[in-house]
């Protein structure tokens, strides 16, 4: 494709602006249309970015021929259906995080990739910060040895974004399938993707979303309403993969902490480093532990730069036809792993994969 991408974007809500802005930014992608099922929201965001059209209806998008791809930033629930329909429209896909709401849809939507012949990104933003590229390149390079356990935590004391974040209808859950996905992703994928063999969680609904609480503030949906809540405050989880590697994990959106905290902490046989909440390299030479700080313009997590990052590779994925680093398949393993955390935590006991299946 020797063109600009023409691209649409579906979903209008708070996260549709790190996407918009990014293709704004791309001279190779041409922003033809935007859609919500709130329609005045999904005309404010066109006018706003300059597209030209705007769709209350996202079947009306995908029937249009200007549109090649699209972004797809709804509720968690819609991204399977949307995203299959996309891809079965001829588009290209970019869904964010989660790839959707449970493992049979992952592979629904895997399979439309591969009839569609379409490519299709999952947005693990986290994957895209240059500091997680470097790190990788590092950990690729044999820096770090054999990296065989890692540790992750994003814990909110007061965070629960409400509206269909909490309602697990539409959102398939709280922290864990919201925020523990972006961390869980981010060390599968920088201990080099291994095959995970077992998870066991646990999950809390103990403090709700603390309402009541006044004095902070913190992220909302688009349409916040704090009146429902299905949703675990916290969960945590040990995952066991087929190398030996674990990974260990923790999150909430309501906790009785002192402060929010977030931290990627991962450990190899040479060498350890840390992502969040900066980058740090651990090291050991000639009998002495050294803590390296890698010189780099920001230490911790650049969202523009990674939105922009995500954005790029996809524009530059569908125009070369290339795979892009977060292929569906990728998106199937991490809904294997959130889905039987959930299940973990629901039957009190381990759950074991076996070839990629689950073990009843
Ligand atoms: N990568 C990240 O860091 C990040 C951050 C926040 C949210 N997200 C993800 O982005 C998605 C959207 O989150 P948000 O915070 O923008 O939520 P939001 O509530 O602010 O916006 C969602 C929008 O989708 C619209 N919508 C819902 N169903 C639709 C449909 N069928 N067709 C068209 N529009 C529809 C809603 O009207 C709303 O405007 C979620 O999947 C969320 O997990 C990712």
């Amino acid at each position: 494709m020797a063109d600009q991408v023409r691209v649409a974007v579906i979903g209008a809500g708070s996260i549709s602006e790190a996407h918009l802005e990014a293709y704004r930014n791309n001279s190779l992608a041409d922003l033809v249309a935007v859609s919500d099922v709130n329609g005045a929201r999904a005309r404010a965001a066109a006018d706003k970015y300059g597209a030209p059209k705007s769709y209350a209806d996202y079947r009306e998008l995908l029937a249009d021929p200007d549109v090649d791809a699209v972004s797809i930033c709804t509720w968690n629930n819609t991204h399977a259906e949307i995203a299959i329909a996309a891809l079965n429209a001829g588009k290209h896909v970019l869904v964010e995080k989660p790839l959707c709401l449970t493992v049979e849809e992952a592979l629904a939507v895997q399979q439309a990739v591969r009839s569609s012949g379409r490519l299709l990104q999952v947005g693990f933003v986290r994957r895209y910060d240059p500091n997680a590229q470097l790190l990788r390149r590092f950990a690729e390079l044999g820096e770090f040895g054999d990296i065989y356990y890692a540790k992750a935590s994003i814990l909110r004391r007061l965070g629960n974004p409400g509206g269909w974040f909490a309602d697990a209808k539409r959102s398939g859950g709280g922290p864990l399938i919201d925020i523990g996905v972006h961390v869980i992703d981010l060390c599968w994928y920088l201990m080099g993707k291994p095959k995970v063999v077992s998870v066991s969680g646990n999950a809390y609904r103990e403090l709700g979303n603390r309402q009541n609480v006044k004095g902070l503030s913190f992220y909302k949906a688009a349409d916040y309403d704090p009146s429902l809540n299905t949703v675990e405050d916290l969960a945590n989880a040990l995952i066991r993969f087929e190398n030996g590697a674990s990974l260990y994990v923790d999150v909430s959106f309501t906790l009785h902490l002192e402060k929010d905290e977030s931290s990627a902490k991962l450990f190899g046989t040479k060498g350890g480093f840390e992502v969040i909440p900066e980058l740090k390299i651990i090291t050991e030479k000639h009998d002495t532990i050294l803590n390296v700080t890698p010189q780099v313009d920001h230490a911790g997590f650049d969202f523009r730069a990674a939105f922009q990052g995500e954005i790029d590779h996809f524009v530059d994925c569908v125009r070369e036809g290339r795979e892009p680093i977060s292929p569906v398949e990728d998106g199937v393993e991490i809904m294997k792993i959130l889905c039987g955390v959930y299940e973990s935590a629901r039957l009190g006991r381990e759950i074991r994969f076996d070839a990629g299946e689950e073990q009843a």
